[in-house]
């Protein structure tokens, strides 16, 4: 563990459908790395619940499960990643959402986040989970989060110890808004249409490693830190 939290891992993207596992695995990350997950979703819901000019433009967006407009994304994607807690890399879940978005990030890390000398070492690393389509909306509709703690749970696959109970801090559980079957089927389709294409971008620059996310969640976490492990020795992504 030591050794895992000695050395910045530069930016790591989980890609990945809807339900595919990208905020749980990032919380594996988060613990074993001890750099900051940024997960877009979050950071919009939070502002759609504290009512801020982007959360007003981004709530009816969301309720139909569409993507936000890249404009709005990037002011808040760029401000959070100019925070000190980034400089040693962080966790990107539900960014790229797009080809114009992954332009972005590229971007925006070459004239803001690197520091030269370490370039090679730091060149994101792009983990896709990916997940049998059928288990998807098993996993969505099971899911309940910690409104307090963000902890993540299933009602099927990973329920808490007390039905409807964070184990961690005994908060009541709850089910996002976007969590209902008329809406994840418009997710779904944005993502088939839209972030798709984003594992193309990063394959053809040789950024991009599949993780088999049907396996049970240690057992994804177990590969998703060996890519990440590889990466830090310098091996190459998929083609
Ligand atoms: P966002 O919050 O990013 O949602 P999402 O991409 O749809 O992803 P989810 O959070 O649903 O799934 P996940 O992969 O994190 O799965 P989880 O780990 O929770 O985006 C929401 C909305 O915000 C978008 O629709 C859009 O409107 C907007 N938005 C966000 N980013 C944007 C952007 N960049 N541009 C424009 N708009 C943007 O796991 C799911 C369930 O499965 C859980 O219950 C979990 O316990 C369970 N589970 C996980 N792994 C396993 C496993 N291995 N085995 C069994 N169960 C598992």
């Amino acid at each position: 563990m030591a050794e895992a939290t000695s050395r910045g891992i530069g930016p790591v993207i989980l890609l990945g459908s809807p339900g595919a596992g990208k905020g749980t695995q990032a919380k594996q990350i988060v613990e074993h790395y001890s750099i900051p997950q940024i997960s877009t979703g979050d950071l919009l819901r939070e502002n759609v619940q504290r009512g801020t000019p982007l959360g007003v433009l981004a709530k009816d967006v969301m309720a139909r499960g569409e993507l936000v407009p890249d404009d709005l994304m990037y002011d808040m994607v760029a401000q959070r990643l100019r925070q000190e807690d980034c400089e040693r890399g962080f966790i990107l879940d539900g960014f790229p959402r797009n080809p114009a978005q992954a332009g972005w990030l590229d971007a925006f890390l070459e004239h803001e986040f690197f520091d030269k000398a370490q370039r090679d070492q730091c060149l994101p690393i792009v983990i896709r989970i990916d997940v049998d389509y059928n288990r998807l909306l098993r996993r969505i509709t099971g899911r309940r989060s910690c409104p307090v703690c963000g902890r993540i749970y299933n009602v099927y696959s990973q329920p808490p110890r007390v039905a409807d109970k964070c184990d961690v801090d005994g908060s009541t559980l709850v089910t996002r808004d976007d969590d209902r079957e008329e809406v994840i089927r418009g997710r779904l389709t944005a993502y088939e249409q839209q972030t798709k294409p984003v594992a193309g971008y990063y394959a053809r620059k040789g950024r991009l490693v599949s993780v088999n996310g049907d396996l049970p969640v240690d057992q994804v976490t177990e590969q998703s830190f060996r890519v990440i492990e590889s990466h830090r020795n310098g091996a190459p992504g998929e083609n």
